[in-house]
Order: C-alpha cells, then sequence, then structure tokens
C-alpha cells in the first residue's frame, strides 16, 4: 500500500436551482444541493426520481436545463466533462474487453499524454490501493466480478479525481462482496479525502457508507441529513417509510398531549401543534403482551398498567430466533411490531394484545404530512 496519491484534495459540489427536463420529463426539478468536501454523500430514492442525473449533470454528462453547478469555488456550469476534476465510476464497469487490467487503467492517463514512467508507478499506486497488485495482465474476462469492479475504481482513483462519483457501482455483486466492498471503498475515500457523491436504491448500503443522504422523490429533493437524522426525525412521510421500516398512524395533538385512538402517546419528539398528525413508529419501538395483565413482562407493577396501551390483535407472528415480528390489527390500523426481547413462545393468531410504543422510536412529523403510499423499494 502505498500513499502517494494526493490525499485531502476533495472539493465541495454545490447545484443552485438545478433543472434538467427530457422533453415532457423532468428529470431533476429545481434541486439546490450543498456537498462538503471529503464526505461520502448518498443519493437515495426509488428507480427514475433522477438520481443518476443528477449524478451526470455534476459530471458534465448532461447538460441542464436551468441552474448554476459549482465545484470548489470554481462554476463549472459550461465545462466540458473533460475539464472538471471528476471521475465516475458505473454499474456496469465500463472496461474495455480487450484491454488487460494495466491497460484499462492507464488509459485516462494515457490520453494525457503522460510519460511512461510516471504512468507505470500511478497504474501501481492505484491497483495497490483497491488490493489488486499482480494482477496487471489479466484481461477483464478474467477477473471475478469484485475484482473487475475493483479495476473500475483503480481506473477512476488514477486520474486523481476531487470528486469520485459511483453510480450504483456494488449492484453487480453478491450481498456478501457488496458489504466488503463498500466497506473499502468507504475506507477508501476517507483516506484520500475525496469528495464522493454515491448512487443506490438500497436504503441499507446508504446507512452504512455515507456521512450524509440525500432522499429524492420525482427529481425533488426531500429531505439532506445524517443516516441517524433522516431515520429519527424524517422530514415526511416518503422518507420515513424508505428509510427502515416505519409504521405510519394518525394522532391526535391536545394541548401537547398525543393521543392514537384513546391511548396516550408517551411524549413523542417532534413539533407539537394542536391538530390531527401523522405519528412514525419503528417496529422495534413497540412492545406488546397479551391484553390480560397478569402476563405482562414489562408490567411496572402499579394498578391499572395492564389497561394502558393501543388494543389491538395478532394477524401473524414469525419466530426470528431472539426475537419475533408481528403484524397488528388496531383501530389506528395494521401495525408492524418487532418483539426484540423474545423471552416466550410467539403469541398466536388472534392473541388480544396491548401495543405501547416508546419515545425512541417515535416522531411526530410536520403538520400537512398525510399518509402518503408506501414506497416502492424497488
Ligand atoms: N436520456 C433520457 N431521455 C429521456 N428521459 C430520460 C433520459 N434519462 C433519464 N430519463 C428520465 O429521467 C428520469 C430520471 O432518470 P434517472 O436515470 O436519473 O433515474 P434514477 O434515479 O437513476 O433511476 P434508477 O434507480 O432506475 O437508476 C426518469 O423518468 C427517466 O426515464
Ligand atoms: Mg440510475
Amino acid at each position: 500500500m502505498t500513499d502517494r496519491l494526493p490525499t485531502g484534495m476533495g472539493a465541495p459540489v454545490r447545484l443552485e436551482h438545478v433543472t434538467k427536463r427530457f422533453g415532457q420529463v423532468v428529470a431533476v426539478n429545481d434541486v439546490t444541493l450543498e456537498i462538503p468536501g471529503q464526505k461520502m454523500v448518498t443519493l437515495l430514492g426509488p428507480s427514475g426520481c433522477g438520481k443518476t442525473t443528477t449524478l451526470r449533470i455534476i459530471a458534465g454528462l448532461e447538460t441542464i436545463s436551468s441552474g448554476r453547478i459549482f465545484i470548489g469555488d470554481r462554476e463549472v456550469t459550461h465545462q466540458p466533462a473533460s475539464q472538471r476534476p471528476i471521475t465516475m465510476v458505473f454499474q456496469s464497469y465500463a472496461l474495455f474487453p480487450h484491454l488487460n487490467v494495466f491497460e484499462n487503467v492507464a488509459y485516462g492517463l494515457r490520453n494525457m499524454g503522460l510519460p511512461q514512467g510516471e504512468i507505470r508507478t500511478a497504474v501501481s499506486e492505484a491497483l495497490a490501493l483497491v488490493g489488486l497488485a499482480g494482477l496487471e495482465g489479466r484481461l477483464p474476462s478474467q477477473l471475478s466480478g469484485g475484482q473487475q469492479q475493483r479495476v473500475a475504481l483503480a481506473r477512476a482513483l488514477v486520474m486523481r479525481p476531487q470528486v469520485l462519483l459511483l453510480d450504483e457501482p456494488l449492484s453487480n455483486l453478491d450481498a456478501k462482496l457488496r458489504k466488503q466492498v463498500r466497506q473499502e471503498l468507504r475506507a477508501l475515500q476517507q483516506r484520500l479525502g475525496i469528495t464522493g457523491i454515491y448512487v443506490t436504491h438500497d436504503q441499507s448500503e446508504a446507512l452504512a457508507v455515507s456521512d450524509l443522504i440525500v432522499v429524492m422523490r420525482d427529481g425533488v429533493v426531500q429531505q439532506v441529513g445524517t443516516p441517524e437524522e433522516l431515520y429519527t426525525r424524517p422530514a415526511n412521510a416518503f422518507v420515513a417509510r424508505f428509510i427502515g421500516d416505519a409504521n405510519l398512524v394518525e394522532a391526535e395533538v391536545r394541548g401537547g398531549q398525543v393521543w392514537v385512538k384513546g391511548y396516550r402517546v408517551p411524549d413523542p419528539p417532534g413539533p407539537k401543534a394542536d391538530g390531527r398528525r401523522l405519528l412514525m413508529i419503528r417496529p422495534e419501538a413497540i412492545s406488546i403482551r397479551p391484553a390480560d395483565g397478569e402476563t405482562a413482562k414489562d408490567a411496572s407493577g402499579e394498578p391499572g398498567q395492564a389497561d394502558t396501551g393501543l388494543p389491538g390483535r395478532v394477524v401473524h407472528g414469525f419466530y426470528q430466533g431472539m426475537s419475533a415480528e408481528y403484524l397488528v390489527d388496531t383501530d389506528a390500523g395494521q401495525l408492524m411490531v418487532i418483539d426484540a426481547h423474545l423471552d416466550g413462545p410467539v403469541l398466536p393468531p388472534g392473541t388480544p394484545v396491548r401495543l405501547a410504543f416508546a419515545p425512541r422510536g417515535m416522531y411526530l412529523l410536520p403538520e400537512g404530512e398525510t399518509a402518503a403510499p408506501a414506497a416502492a423499494a424497488s
């Protein structure tokens, strides 16, 4: 491993009111976005929401209909792709099949007319960085999918970009390899101090690799935040459903108290103006106990405890080893419940239960939010 590639070079990227139309389709709709330097930022959203188009706009592969783009202090709106300090890694790797690993990685440097000695050093460094030293002579067809993706990454890194764009770079790899390569990618990005902009529609991948996540829908940015901010304080129902599993129920806020169908919910975080609102509850934040108070496992022993909670009836219980996952019918709708500390048999279908919500896994969505249809997890 070598450290001769420059570190700490990652420039910030800024989009100001960027819109891109393809005929009638508005692929990117008035997007204003500040991507801090040397961070890994993920664009996350369902198929067709404009992720790839946004990356291609930043790379200069797509002209925009309106707006401005900056890299560092420089406006690049009208600069061709070749003059931007950016490289892009594609889902399909896009390696040259007839060139060996060395020549694939060297390609961009040869085009720049660098002397042979410098090319050899730079290619060796890049291949060492991605753990492929020794495979210089192989053709892409003689490599595994994971190795091919590493060649594509080395080919991007050898250009010493300030900004590295990654469009679903791991989607052709199997689940295990995907996890490994994404950790390597994250470590490399941090070590080199590159600005990384990563596209995925896999929310667990986004949570794992990102400093910041940008959630998009229909070309519009829904929310920008750290993984924790998006998970605990989603801006709207779409984000709540897209990041992790979420129950959304209608709640009534009165004088600072929050009620769900006669159950007084213990003080959820979020803005508390009076009115009807949507309450998000993560499945792990709901405790479940049989409705007859005697067997309540989280009973505090205080009188009346057995009657608190939202009444419901088990639809299904799924045994998961240490935990159980339930679907429960309530007056507030069907709720997903994860009992993380299963200490007895799974409750059978039809069991009358009481559900209690824990503040830590709840969030009262801002006013005006209505239950949007569940995000299609593509
Ligand atoms: N060259 C093009 N001509 C016409 N429409 C396009 C073109 N490229 C993209 N679009 C449209 O723009 C919208 C955004 O596409 P984009 O490829 O950015 O989505 P995406 O978020 O990357 O989706 P996916 O997760 O499926 O890759 C889609 O409606 C798409 O059909
Ligand atoms: Mg795409």
